[in-house]
């Protein structure tokens, strides 16, 4: 990407009436005011192809739109989805918004159009918050996915990996909106596009319909709606022109083997934030899939009473910053569809000046600014043993509480071996073992491609003291360096605030235990609520270690053997021609999902996301450029280019 992204902004819509939403910015309507669902109807659902493609029964439809807007497009897509599909068909919706909506103007709108309401309360319910880059939302028990990108169109789509059969070009009137049509776009359409896939668009303005023939379309003119003149559809094809991947050869998505659930079940090693997690996305994709921890879920590191669901401050985004923003989006998601119990409210005492979360395009109704600091509305406290309990409560999922010793491939699958138990034979192997088998008094258990993973233990401490005459009273979390929860006994299961947590990497002293306590406490004491004193029996404390990676982000995707690409890659980074390398070879059926670091809670979240669409051989749910950041061979990949580094 050259340059910073145009930024994402949130916009507020006017309305000519209640039934006609209208841009200020771009001066033109968001759909027809004479009889706009008809009209959308015909130009886009049918005019693309949809709509035959429904009812023929094709089992995967896939839609891209340049233009989210007020999502009536979408809205009519699904509504006809919901009424025509056959038991089976599952539609996957790719569209690109640079000026999201207000969710308060899409309710309005929408109450103004009762016809809609099954599909549009769909859409409502599961619109995300409005932060920059991919949210996928899932629909109709996950028969209904929308891939929402916000962002440019383009440089989205140059970020993005998909295959769309049918196209909705619906920028606002070209004068007034040429990025949305520009032929450079139309470059990414094509690379989107399978041969035979179609598209349409109200408008054929000559330079319009020039881009899209440039790309690779066969444009027909049709008969507009009502008293239009006319409308354009066109075919694909291609093969167009080659669009630009976002990925280096190395981490391209294709590195991967997916086995489907008839293969068998998956065997996921550990029952914290991270094995719960991709445990249950795994059984929601119809794999069966069988946990092995011998302390149970959440009980280790994961098992803190109370954790933090936070946004991440940095001046400019970086992988980390857009990767944690990418996360919490996912989280707040995951709140909801399983009914976590949750506390809202973090007040950043340290933080006063909201630039950083403009430059990183939070909107701005998820903080506020108070004379104590910046209220991050979004954000907040959850329990996490329970987050990790509800998340395995799924038909398809198996908790088995015993210790694996060692993974063996059998060359089709994996026979894992675990204390108390016969050989157990899986077709996919997950590690999510946490800084366990990094800890010098555990015996790790054998995965040859895990260990050489550069990762590295992190010990955290966090105290819980009982609630006094001032602190009793807060009713949201303090963050500055450390943090504070108000007393939630119906959260946490104690009547207790948690103060957390210290950070260290270094010699751990025989008296460890009481001098963190102390610091926690002192440090603490900035804060008035909690700046009396506490006997010292009152105090509990609980230890916990993180796993961390040396680049902090956590380690995502399939496992491969650092011997085989040195062999592979060789010399070719000192000076061989990089386009034709050959993609990561990985050790099929071998996953991970770990080094969590401080986050456990928000990155288990899009981080097993993303990592059973790899395992299932979906569109991955982050800006592809993020993979390198994530991949397990980057390390290997970075030694490989450079070798003094170690
Ligand atoms: C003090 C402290 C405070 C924190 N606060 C927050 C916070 O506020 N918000 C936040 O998001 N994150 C927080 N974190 C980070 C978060 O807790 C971790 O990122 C997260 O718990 C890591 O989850 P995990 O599943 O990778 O590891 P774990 O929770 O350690 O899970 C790994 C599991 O693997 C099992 N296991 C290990 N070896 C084997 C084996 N051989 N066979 C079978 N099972 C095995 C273990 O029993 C364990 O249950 C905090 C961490 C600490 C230490
Ligand atoms: C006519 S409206 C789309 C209506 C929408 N399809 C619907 O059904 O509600 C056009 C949309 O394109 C968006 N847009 C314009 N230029 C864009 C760009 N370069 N990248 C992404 N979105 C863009 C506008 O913000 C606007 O929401």
């Amino acid at each position: 990407m050259n340059g910073p992204p145009p930024r994402v902004e949130v916009v507020r819509i006017d309305f000519r009436d209640e039934r006609t939403p209208y841009s200020t910015r771009f001066q033109d309507v968001y759909f027809s005011a004479m009889d706009g669902i008809s009209e959308s109807r015909y130009v886009y659902l049918e005019g693309s192809g949809y709509l035959e493609a429904l009812t023929e029964g094709r089992p995967r439809i896939e839609v891209g739109e340049v233009g989210f807007g007020v999502g009536l497009n979408f809205v009519l897509t699904l509504d006809a989805f919901l009424k025509e599909s056959k038991p089976g068909q599952v539609l996957h919706y790719h569209s690109f918004e640079r000026f999201p909506v207000h969710l308060d103007d899409l309710k309005r709108l929408y109450a103004a159009y009762p016809e809609l309401t099954e599909a549009s309360s769909m859409l409502l319910d599961h619109y995300p918050l409005l932060t920059p880059g991919v949210h996928s939302l899932r629909m109709a028990g996950g028969r209904v996915r929308l891939w929402l990108s916000l962002g440019e169109a383009r440089q989205q789509m140059a970020l993005s990996d998909f295959r769309v059969d049918h196209w909705y070009w619906d920028g606002f009137a070209p004068k007034q909106n040429p990025d949305a049509f520009d032929p450079g776009l139309f470059v990414e359409v094509a690379r989107l596009s399978r041969t035979g896939s179609r598209g349409a668009s109200f408008t054929s303005a000559g330079w319009v319909r020039r881009a899209i023939e440039a790309a690779g379309f066969r444009i027909e003119k049709r008969p507009g709606f009502g008293k239009k003149r006319e409308c354009i559809r066109a075919e694909f094809v291609g093969p167009g022109i080659e669009g630009t991947s976002p990925l280096p050869p190395w981490f391209s998505g294709e590195s991967s083997v997916v086995r489907p659930p008839e293969a068998g079940p998956v065997g996921v090693i550990g029952a914290g934030l991270a094995g719960s997690s991709i445990s249950r996305r795994l059984a929601e994709a119809g794999y069966d899939v069988l946990i092995f921890d011998p302390e149970g879920p959440g009980n280790r590191t994961s098992g803190n009473p109370l954790g933090l669901y936070n946004l991440q401050i940095s001046k400019k985004p970086n992988p980390i910053s857009r990767f944690a923003q990418a996360a919490l989006a996912e989280f707040l998601r995951e709140l909801q569809d399983l009914g976590v119990p949750h506390h809202t409210g973090i007040l950043r005492t340290d933080f006063h000046d909201p630039l950083p979360l403009i430059e990183s395009g939070y909107p701005e109704d998820s903080y506020e600014i108070t004379p104590r600091g910046i209220r991050l509305k979004v954000c907040g406290v959850v329990n996490p043993r329970d987050l990790c309990r509800i998340r395995i409560e799924h038909p398809k999922i198996r908790l088995l509480r015993n210790r694996v010793t060692s993974v063996a491939s059998t060359g089709k699958g994996f026979l894992i071996h675990a204390e108390g138990l016969p050989p157990v034979e899986c077709a996919q192997v997950v590690s999510t073992l946490g800084a366990d088998f990094r800890l010098p008094d555990v015996a790790p258990p054998v995965i040859p491609h895990l260990d050489p993973i550069p990762m590295r233990p992190i010990r955290g401490q966090i105290i819980l003291v009982p609630p006094g005459a001032l602190s009793q009273n807060l009713q949201e979390t303090l963050v500055e360096e450390g943090y504070a929860s108000p007393a939630l006994p119906e959260l946490s299961g104690v009547d207790a605030h948690l103060i957390g947590a210290t950070y260290q990497a270094l010699t751990v002293l025989p008296d460890q235990e009481e001098i963190d306590r102390d610091q926690l406490i002192r440090e603490s004491a900035k804060w008035p609520e909690f700046s009396g004193s506490y006997p010292e029996e009152s105090v509990r404390s609980r230890v916990g270690w993180r796993l961390s990676s040396p680049d902090k982000l956590p380690v995502i995707g399939p496992l491969c053997d650092p011997d085989l690409l040195a062999g592979i890659y060789g010399n070719a980074f000192r000076g061989g021609p990089l386009k034709s390398l050959p993609t990561v070879p990985v050790a099929p059926g071998e996953w991970t999902l770990t080094a969590l670091g401080s986050r456990g809670i928000t990155f288990s979240s899009i981080g097993s996301l993303l990592l059973s669409d790899w395992m299932t051989g979906g569109r991955l749910s982050i800006e592809l450029d993020l993979i390198e950041h994530l991949h397990p061979a980057r390390f290997f990949i970075r030694k490989l280019k450079r070798p003094g580094i170690s």
